[in-house]
């Protein structure tokens, strides 16, 4: 359930999504690695697609925080469309205010059509911001079963 206003604290108020540029893409493996693998180096959540030309990152900014990514790059699934959505993340204390939505709406404005695999439990998710699901069982991946959607 998406938190109302006051129960943001402010946050929205100074909410910022912009491209980023390749000066901030070092903001990008942190929120990446927080959302995902804790555990996990930073570093290790950079690859070496995020610098390639066509990829676009979002990024969601509080002031100075970086709080939250979506990565659009030039991926094609058997030709269904030039765009592939990939690793959003939005940081756990950020969650629930709408800036992971917000985030995919982003992406939307120049990358459609536009797919992505995604999460099973996070179908209602992508279907409430317009994506169909391509059919197909869902298939499994380290993180869990996934299915793949398409933004028309
Ligand atoms: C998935 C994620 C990006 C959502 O970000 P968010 O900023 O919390 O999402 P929003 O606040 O925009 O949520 C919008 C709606 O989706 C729902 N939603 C959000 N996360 C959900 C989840 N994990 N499961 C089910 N519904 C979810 C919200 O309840 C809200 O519904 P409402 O409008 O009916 O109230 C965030 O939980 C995250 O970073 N998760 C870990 C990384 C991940 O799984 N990425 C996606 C890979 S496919």
């Amino acid at each position: 359930m998406t938190k109302d206003s006051d129960e943001c604290g402010g946050v929205l108020d100074s909410l910022r999504i912009e491209i980023a540029a390749p000066s901030i893409f070092s903001q990008i493996p942190l929120v990446r690695a927080t959302a995902f693998t804790p555990w996990r180096d930073p570093n290790d959540c950079w690859f070496p697609v995020d610098e390639e030309d066509g990829t676009q990152h979002y990024l969601a900014r509080v002031g100075a925080l970086a709080v939250g990514v979506a990565s659009v790059y030039s991926e094609d699934a058997g030709a269904l469309a030039p765009y592939r959505l990939r690793r959003l993340a939005v940081l756990p204390s950020h969650r629930g205010m709408g800036i992971g939505s917000r985030l995919v709406t982003a992406c939307l404005v120049d990358r459609t059509p536009m797919w992505a695999s995604v999460r099973e439990h996070l179908i209602g998710f992508y279907e409430a911001l317009g994506a169909q699901r391509i059919p197909g069982n869902p298939y499994m991946m380290s993180s869990g079963p996934h299915v793949n959607m398409l933004f028309l």
